[in-house]
């Protein structure tokens, strides 16, 4: 079976990580872990994006060489995944020897085409955005705003790819392919971007400029500018033109991407028009999707080094546990919208989701167990009563949405659906109040009725929530007595099936706590 393919964007090593790039990749890792979890292979790619200006003189800020600030960084980006529990296949390094040999090769192949050419450009240059300005640049004032950093008149002779020669081709790909950007509006904005999109692109910069890059193959004097150096990260690390020994997977196996998952800053034009444009030409016929995510904002401002706001994902994985940060930031979004970061909110979830909801039903559940039957319970009975039926045909209903939910990258629905069988649970223990069929001898095959539907439930909960709280969900998996069973159904409780001890999960935190 072709595995599932998911890449997140690669994280710039200019700075260390921050709630945003947390956010992304963990919404990776969710998607990754679902599918896995339901018997399908994937690949998770993800990495950092090492070369470039900023980090060039991030690095000289900090009296460190390019690839000594690089790898530092790196490390963080590392660290980081490791302590959220981001569960990657695939790491991609752009300073990786076998990443520059396939840039390399590629670059080659267009420029023995024909579809690069060396052209001499004078113009408006902003330092800190790496980029020419043109008209379109400039305010209503006429001049380029403090967006753009310093501003500088520059001329050049550079490498442009020709762009333009596939334009057609790509507003034709865009119209009929409907799925190639998630969520549909964002592919709306991108074919509006391409029908006003015009020109090529520059490609190189000078090495008396930019030495921190990849040099080009046929011209040894520049090295390739972001574009190829960084989006390429997508097929040389899943094996494309990989040397044989290059320990690399089979790209032929792997390839389409079904998902880059990325943020909406760089869908126009990065992902939406060079990327695809840049594989059309490379001899690619099967194009990747796009998933593409909205922002984490802090008190309705964008979250950025400059202004100060950035949050610290570790320190927040540290105070609350990586799971509790993880389920924030899937419930709290919908996928391809923006949404506010407050640690307020966090703590209110924490408290109210988990502590009180998931965390109580599984402790409640399995101390009842323990107190009025050892530990050990009985299968379902042959003749189910009412209420049973009803928690269980709840139960797979909500199984049902959680996969058509996630299935349209819809996180926080499939949560929901996971949260109401929950609530559900829960409103089963006060109704059917297995503290009094306890004291009742003639209610005994109520009562044990009573516990294994308990156990079902909050088993069928646990192991839904699993990729979003993989570490959470096996403990209390473990508490309820199963090792390993990530069935999505109802039907897991043998005659004689034995819970373990009751720990709570996610102790309450005390308003007193500091935030
Ligand atoms: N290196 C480039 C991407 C190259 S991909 C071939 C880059 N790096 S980045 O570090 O600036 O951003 C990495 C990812 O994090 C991007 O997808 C970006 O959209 C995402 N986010 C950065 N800040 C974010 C938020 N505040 N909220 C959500 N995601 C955000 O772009």
């Amino acid at each position: 079976m072709k595995p599932f393919f998911i890449t997140t964007a690669i994280d710039y090593t200019n700075a260390p990580p921050h709630i945003g790039h947390a956010y992304e990749k963990v919404l990776a890792d969710v998607i990754a872990r679902w599918h896995r979890e339901r018997g399908r292979p994937v690949f998770f790619l993800t990495g950092v994006d090492q070369h470039g200006q900023k980090v060039q003189q991030s690095a000289e800020k900090a009296g460190m060489t390019p690839a000594e600030f690089a790898k530092d960084v790196t490390a963080k980006f590392k660290a980081l995944w490791k302590k959220l529990g981001v569960d990657y296949d695939g790491w991609a390094e752009t300073t990786d020897p076998r990443h520059i040999a396939a840039v390399q090769a590629v670059l080659q192949q267009l420029h023995d085409q024909g579809d690069v050419y060396k052209a001499r450009h004078s113009g408006y240059y902003s330092v800190r955005q790496e980029q020419f300005l043109t008209d379109k640049e400039r305010n209503d004032q006429g001049e380029f705003g403090p967006e753009w950093g310093e501003v500088v008149f520059i001329e050049e002779e550079n490498w442009y790819f020709r762009l333009s020669k596939y334009r057609p081709w790509l507003a034709e790909h865009i119209a009929s392919h409907p799925d190639f950007v998630f969520p549909s509006f964002r592919g709306s904005e991108l074919a509006n971007a391409v029908a006003k999109e015009a020109g090529d692109l520059c490609i190189s910069r000078p090495k008396s400029r930019l030495g921190w890059g990849i040099e080009l193959p046929f011209d040894r004097d520049f090295v390739t500018y972001v574009w190829f150096d960084a989006l390429m990260n997508y097929v040389t690390f899943a094996g494309y033109r990989a040397a044989a020994n290059a320990g690399l997977p089979d790209f032929e196996r792997i390839w389409p991407c079904d998902a880059h998952v990325i943020g909406k800053d760089i869908l126009v034009p990065a992902h939406g028009i060079y990327w695809p444009i840049m594989l059309k030409a490379a001899g690619f016929e099967v194009m990747p999707k796009l998933l593409v995510h909205g922002w984490w904002n802090l008190g309705g401002a964008k979250v950025s080094k400059s202004a100060g706001n950035v949050v610290d994902p570790d320190a927040l994985a540290d105070r609350y546990g990586c799971d509790a940060l993880r389920y924030y930031l899937m419930r709290d979004i919908a996928t391809g919208q923006d949404a506010d970061f407050n640690e307020q909110r966090l703590r209110a979830r924490y408290n109210a989701d988990l502590a009180n909801d998931l965390g109580n039903l599984v402790n409640r559940t399995v101390s009842m167990a323990r107190r009025y039957r050892d530990g050990v319970l009985a299968g379902a009975p042959a003749d189910k009563s009412e209420d049973a039926v009803a928690l269980e045909a709840l139960g797979s209903e909500a199984a049902r949405r959680f996969d058509a939910a996630m299935d349209g990258y819809q996180v926080h629905s499939a949560l929901e659906a996971v949260w109401e069988l929950v609530a559900a649970a829960n409103g089963f223990v006060e109704s059917s109040a297995p503290w009094k069929l306890a004291k009742d001898p003639s209610q005994a095959a109520r009562l044990d009725e009573v516990l294994c539907v308990l156990v079902e439930a909050a088993r069928l909960a646990a192991a839904l929530a699993h990729p979003v709280m993989p570490s959470s969900a096996d403990r209390i998996l473990a508490q309820l007595g199963f090792s390993g069973n990530l069935a999505p159904v109802w039907g897991a409780v043998a005659d004689g099936h034995r819970v373990g001890e009751p720990t709570p999960v996610f102790p309450r935190l005390e308003d007193d706590q500091a935030v």
